[in-house]
């Protein structure tokens, strides 16, 4: 897939775990298959903010270290998100302006830290919901950094401190279930439109695609990473996965799900690649060894990548790697 995607043009990546980095057949396959890692958990508030004075960076710099060792792009998630953050901070009771504080500083210290290393950063993460309102967090409105009913405006603020942390870095708004066309994806729309109109530093959009269903508006997803596009900012597919339900003993109830799935992948793939402002594609893990669908989903789905457990190449694979070799100008 890497050498295919190099030729494309694309960066195409997955979500990884350090601890697994000393495993032969996990960076083996990695260094072969991506030119872009993003760690699934290491830069998040719990890893790096334990204590509330320290920061801890060996967690982010080992996957660092394997990327540069490899000729691999680093993005980066993520700053600001509602969820995974420490005990400390989630019941902190911290006032708004303390908060802000600690955001502000949270936000150049690690940027500074990765300055140069990490390209692209997920600024904020999952700031809606389903309906596209705002959704409640420590940062919006719980007490929030000092902007609570003002919609968009701590997002603003989040997106400013980090362009003034690291000016050569990719700014991107990362969301689930904003990829087709829906009051999610509207209000995302809407709000990077206002950002760009306003000068608000913005780079990019992600779009998660944890897909569950086994079904997928193809049309819908073109027509929204094009519109998107269109406002001046790129499309990473950040999460990519396809889970696929599972028995009891955790093997497939229908044989068929395998094919359904790598038709799926086959179709995002394909999606971005025919829309030259759609810059990477990446999946939330690559092997059925590692991934974080069983835990979510109490076993009752998985088999979402393209590797099985035993780092074979699944059905899903090989639409990938068909779709990146014909590249973004194959006929239509
Ligand atoms: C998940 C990780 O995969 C898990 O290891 C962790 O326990 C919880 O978070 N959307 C995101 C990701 O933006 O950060 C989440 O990752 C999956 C959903």
């Amino acid at each position: 897939m890497r050498k295919a995607a190099d030729r494309a043009g694309v960066l195409v990546g997955t979500a990884v775990r350090p601890a697994q980095l000393s495993e032969v057949a996990y960076a083996t396959s990695l260094s072969r298959e991506f030119n872009m890692v993003e760690p699934e958990d290491a830069m998040k508030w719990w890893v790096v903010r334990r204590n509330q004075d320290t920061f801890d960076f060996s967690p982010g710099d080992e996957v660092v270290r394997f990327a540069h060792a490899h000729g691999i792009k680093v993005r980066g998630h993520c700053l600001v998100w509602a969820r995974d953050n420490p005990e400390w901070l989630a019941q902190g009771h911290f006032t708004p302006a303390k908060l802000s504080r600690l955001l502000h500083n949270h936000i150049a210290h690690l940027m500074k830290h990765y300055a140069g290393q990490v390209f692209a950063w997920d600024v904020v993460n999952e700031a809606l919901d389903e309906n596209g309102d705002m959704r409640d967090s420590i940062w919006y409105n719980r007490p929030g950094i000092g902007f609570a009913g003002k919609g968009t405006r701590y997002l603003e603020q989040a997106f400013r401190w980090a362009r003034e942390a690291d000016p050569q870095a990719l700014l991107f708004y990362n969301e689930a279930e904003g990829e087709e066309l829906n009051r999610k994806s509207d209000a995302i729309y809407d709000m990077v439109r206002d950002f760009k109109r306003r000068g608000v530093p913005i780079d990019g959009v992600g779009l998660q695609l944890h897909i569950s269903k086994l079904d997928l508006d193809v049309a819908g997803l073109e027509a929204n990473i094009a519109r998107l596009t269109a406002l001046g900012v790129q499309v990473h597919i950040t999460e990519l996965d396809v889970s696929v339900p599972l028995n009891p003993e955790g093997e497939l109830v229908s044989k068929d799900d395998l094919t359904r799935q790598a038709q799926i992948y086959r179709s995002v793939v394909r999606a971005c690649l025919q829309t030259s402002g759609c810059t990477a594609i990446q999946t939330w893990g690559f092997t059925d060894k590692y991934s974080w669908i069983g835990s979510s989903s109490h076993g009752s789905r998985g088999m979402a990548l393209p590797l099985d457990r035993a780092y074979q190449p699944k059905p899903a694979y090989e639409t990938i790697l068909e779709e990146l070799t014909a590249g973004r100008n194959r006929k239509r």
